[in-house]
């Protein structure tokens, strides 16, 4: 835990240095509180500034916000009026721009930060993928692995985990979340934090919890949009994964795009200053987005930089990522009294704090070792974890009559389809310095793993989902006529998924449901692998295939690990995060929605209650959905006791029985509901999950606990608020099909 307490610093003096004339704030022997406070006594108030200020190297993230050459940014650097750079990589470019950092009056090193969502080099299924695993012990690794090559390749800190809750497929950036679920999210979430930072040793990196808060939320799933929302619903629905992420010790904290009770997120007081560093006593820094801090002029809230500059810093936040506001502003802002000294002290003071905490001070060059770096990006074992991870990561939406998984003995497959041999569309926006071409397509995965079969190939249909091209239909059916077996892989590109990717449309393309109707003509069996970086409406393609086989944007080793799903090797186990929408009238539709006056009954034609006239209320594949290639029955719901005093515990059993021909995994999850309560709560409510595999016809009884702590709601003002009354219980293997029963709380 920190111990550096920042009020503190400003009022002890600078200058005492030992007898070698060496100043504090170089010694490796003093604690790092007391050279903080030392080396801020020496610093001018441009320096200041300056260490407060961001700047983009070579790959713009955002719009180009004219940055100067590189001559020039180093000059601006050496004149001790930059504290970090983004997107500057690899161990020798980090080295020559630390060096100078280092030739600046005061040489204070500089904080490298990059992009790295779900892998530096190798690269790993998207977050979103990740998080349909269940499996936290896997998302720890994934972390520690990106981590390890983040750091050997010169740099101290990435911009993840993103915390933000989605439940809007068109909004492209749901796939570097962890879904729709709060309790889930934040599990997720601080698992992530704990993969990237460790220990904080040189093969770790800062962590950064994102977006800062309720970006989720976009109205429409449109990018850069308007979000609000009451305070119980930011408590309870939004903030829970941002907090665990800053309870597991994340140091940073980005701002979101979004707005909050009428205010741009970024200049948000309430957000930022009472919840962050107060309530919850935060003591790292806050950047900002790309440039969030100048759009607040464009929102409307400042009427220039120097407006924006104030408004962001007395709210809370600290670093400026690429508006150079802050640089620009500070001395002025502070020179009329309109921002204290120890404000600005106190940013200073925590982004200084890790660095030297990561050791630049004493060892600037650690991370840049050209040796650790080429040892490190893109070896074996981390190809073997991120393999691990991708199988884990794929869910079987769809099994007709058993079929999958593929006999061995299949003589002709026939593969369909752009995105299964064009690697490109294999890799998403942010894959850092990931490289397609390192990647296994589809087409190679099945090679290898069938061997001794004949595999055609026919790419099926165009990449523009507005060109039916019929010549490459008729090849493909062609070649499925003379397959046993057609494996078709739609879906969207990786290229469509990301910041800036938002979607009005998320059904499947029409030119691969042309496809796929000419494909089921030929009477074959249909599996239908899909790629995408956000569920998609699916609804159109049940019919038209035998298995669906949902494979998100899987990284480095996605055909290796579509294949061992598909062969049989790796029985999938994954469930959604996402809930799948029937239709696009839905969106946003999730489990943990809340009730109505007029509920919907089991009568379609009930007119005055809560229900669509055309379709069900239902998704099409619920939160928690997922099937195996064996079959699990739930049984024998049991709670410790029927009625619970406050302070005690309840205990919950249920039986699982693998009642299939494999072995498996399974995902038990428990629900529950509070029936009555002074603020509504959602119809169901994520409170526990163990996965476990069981061998065919084995039974597990699995236990969970429940605690005030799971049984508790926040209040607008972000108390923890527990209630007397009944509430009920759910397990099950998704979200919709559960046993029931109830306990009242006294
Ligand atoms: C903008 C994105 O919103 C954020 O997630 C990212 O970390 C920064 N750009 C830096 O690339």
């Amino acid at each position: 835990m920190i111990k550096y307490i920042p009020h503190l610093l400003v009022v002890l003096l600078a200058g005492c240095s030992d007898s070698t004339g060496i100043p504090d704030y170089k010694r490796a022997d003093l604690s790092v509180e007391k050279r903080v406070s030392d080396l801020l006594a020496r610093m001018t108030i441009e320096e200041k500034a300056g260490q407060l200020n961001q700047l983009a190297g070579d790959l713009n993230t955002g719009p180009a916000s004219g940055n100067a050459d590189w001559q020039h940014k180093l000059q601006s650097i050496k004149n001790g009026e930059v504290g970090s750079m983004l997107n500057v990589v690899g161990a020798g470019k980090t080295k020559q721009v630390q060096q100078a950092a280092l030739d600046s009056r005061l040489g204070i090193p500089l904080l490298f930060g990059y992009d790295v969502m779900h892998g530096y080099k190798t690269i790993f299924p998207i977050p979103l993928a990740e998080a349909c695993s269940w499996d936290l012990v896997q998302i720890e690794k994934n972390a520690t692995v990106a981590a390890n090559e983040t750091s050997a390749a010169g740099v101290h800190w990435t911009f993840g985990p993103m915390c933000d809750i989605g439940n809007d497929p068109r909004w492209g950036r749901v796939m570097e979340g962890a879904g729709e679920d709060p309790w889930l999210g934040a599990q997720i979430a601080a698992s992530r934090v704990k993969g990237l930072q460790g220990n904080l040793d040189s093969n770790h990196i800062l962590a950064c919890v994102k977006h800062y808060a309720g970006y989720g939320a976009v109205e429409g799933g449109k990018e850069y949009a308007y979000t609000d929302m009451s305070r119980t619903e930011l408590w309870n629905k939004y903030l829970p994964p941002y907090k665990a992420a800053v309870e597991a010790g994340a140091a940073t904290v980005m701002n979101g795009f979004n707005t909050f009770e009428g205010t741009p997120v970024t200049g948000n007081k309430y957000l930022l200053d009472e919840v962050l560093k107060n309530k919850w006593n935060f003591k790292g820094f806050v950047v900002s987005d790309w440039n969030s801090i100048g759009e607040m002029v464009n929102w409307g809230y400042a009427t220039d930089n120097k407006d924006a500059a104030l408004k962001a810093l007395t709210a809370g936040s600290m670093m400026d990522m690429e508006t150079k506001a802050l640089v620009a502003h500070i001395p002025e802002l502070v020179k009329e009294g309109k921002v204290s000294m120890q404000l600005i002290d106190d940013a200073v003071g925590r982004i200084l704090y890790y660095k030297f905490k990561l050791g630049l001070f004493d060892h600037p060059f650690a991370y840049s070792d050209e040796q650790r770096e080429a040892a490190t990006l893109l070896n074996e074992k981390h190809r073997k974890e991120a393999l691990e991870a991708a199988k884990r990561s794929i869910i079987l939406l769809q099994n007709e009559n058993n079929a999958l998984p593929l006999n061995n003995n299949t003589k002709k497959i026939a593969l369909v389809g752009l995105f299964a041999q064009d690697k490109k569309h294999l890799f998403d926006f942010w894959v850092a310095q990931g490289d397609f071409n390192e990647a296994v397509s589809l087409q190679e995965g099945l090679q290898s793993v069938f061997a001794n079969t004949a595999i055609s190939y026919s790419q099926g249909y165009e990449a523009d989902r507005a060109i039916s091209n019929q010549t490459l239909i008729a090849d493909a059916v062609n070649k499925a006529r003379a397959a046993d077996v057609v494996i078709v892989n739609i879906g969207l590109s990786g290229e469509i998924a990301g910041e800036a990717r938002s979607l009005s449309d998320v059904s499947i393309p029409q030119n691969q449901i042309a496809l796929l109707k000419e494909l089921k003509k030929t009477g074959k069996k249909i599996i239908a692998v899909v790629s995408s970086g956000r569920p998609m409406i699916l609804s159109e393609i049940t019919g038209l295939c035998d298995a669906i086989v949902y494979t998100w944007i899987l990284g480095t080793e996605s055909g290796n690990a579509i294949a061992q799903v598909l062969s049989g090797k790796y029985n999938p186990s994954a469930k959604t995060v996402m809930s799948f929408p029937l239709a696009a009238g839905q969106i946003p539709v999730y489990y943990n929605h809340f009730r109505t006056g007029r509920p919907a009954t089991a009568n379609s034609n009930e007119v005055w209650v809560s229900r669509y006239r055309d379709i069900s209320n239902e998704p099409l594949y619920p939160f928690g959905f997922g099937l195996s290639y064996t079959t699990f029955s739930y049984s024998n719901l049991e709670l410790s006791d029927s009625a619970l005093q406050r302070e005690n515990t309840l205990r919950v059993k249920v039986t699982v029985t693998n009642t299939g021909s494999f072995d498996g995994e399974e995902v038990v999850q428990l629900y529950i509901n509070d029936v009555t309560s002074s603020i509504l709560r959602p119809v169901k409510e994520l409170k526990g999950f163990k996965k476990v595999f069981l061998e065919k016809g084995e039974s597990k009884v699995m236990e969970f606990i429940l605690t005030n702590e799971e049984l508790s709601f926040y209040d607008g003002a972000g108390n923890k608020v527990l209630e007397e009354g009944w509430f009920e219980v759910f397990a099950g293997g998704n979200s919709r099909d559960v046993l029931t029963t109830r306990f009242r709380l006294k």
